[in-house]
């Protein structure tokens, strides 16, 4: 084996591993339970005014766009960066959480959402 060849896996692994970081910080959610127990206090306070105690989506009916039933079978196959990006966002009728709540907060929530009975 010579140098070049430990240099260069040495490099691989370093990419990989950088990229293995990157994806968990903004992809896939962590479901530790202290997540899941901050994001269900986040979800009763901030969104089940609208989203409703068990995010069916019976929390207020206005006008425009009904609250997202976030345990149907349309949201559960989005994936979490879709979902990340839409919480972030807002939508018409929703508001976007991004200057509001930090991003580790809007993972919890969304951890938390995905344990919700459907
Ligand atoms: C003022 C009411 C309101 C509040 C508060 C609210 N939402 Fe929403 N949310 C909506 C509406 C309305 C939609 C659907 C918009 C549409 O279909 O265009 C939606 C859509 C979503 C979606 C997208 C679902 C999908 O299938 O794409 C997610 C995820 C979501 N909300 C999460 C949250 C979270 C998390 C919170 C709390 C931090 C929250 N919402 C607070 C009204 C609200």
């Amino acid at each position: 084996m010579n140098r070049g060849y430990v240099s260069t896996a040495m490099l691989v692994m370093a990419i990989t591993g950088a990229c293995l970081i990157q994806s968990n910080a903004s992809g896939e959610v962590t479901r530790k339970p202290d997540a899941l127990a901050k994001g269900k206090r986040l979800f009763t306070r901030h969104c089940a005014g609208c989203h409703g105690s068990e995010g069916k989506g019976d929390g207020y009916k206005v006008l425009g766009p009904d609250p997202a039933n976030l345990t149907a079978p349309a949201t559960r196959k989005k994936s979490d960066s879709a979902l990340l990006a839409t919480i972030h966002e807002g939508k018409p009728n929703m508001p976007s959480w991004k200057g509001l709540l930090s991003d580790r907060d809007i993972q919890n929530v969304l951890a938390y959402i995905r344990t919700l009975p459907h």
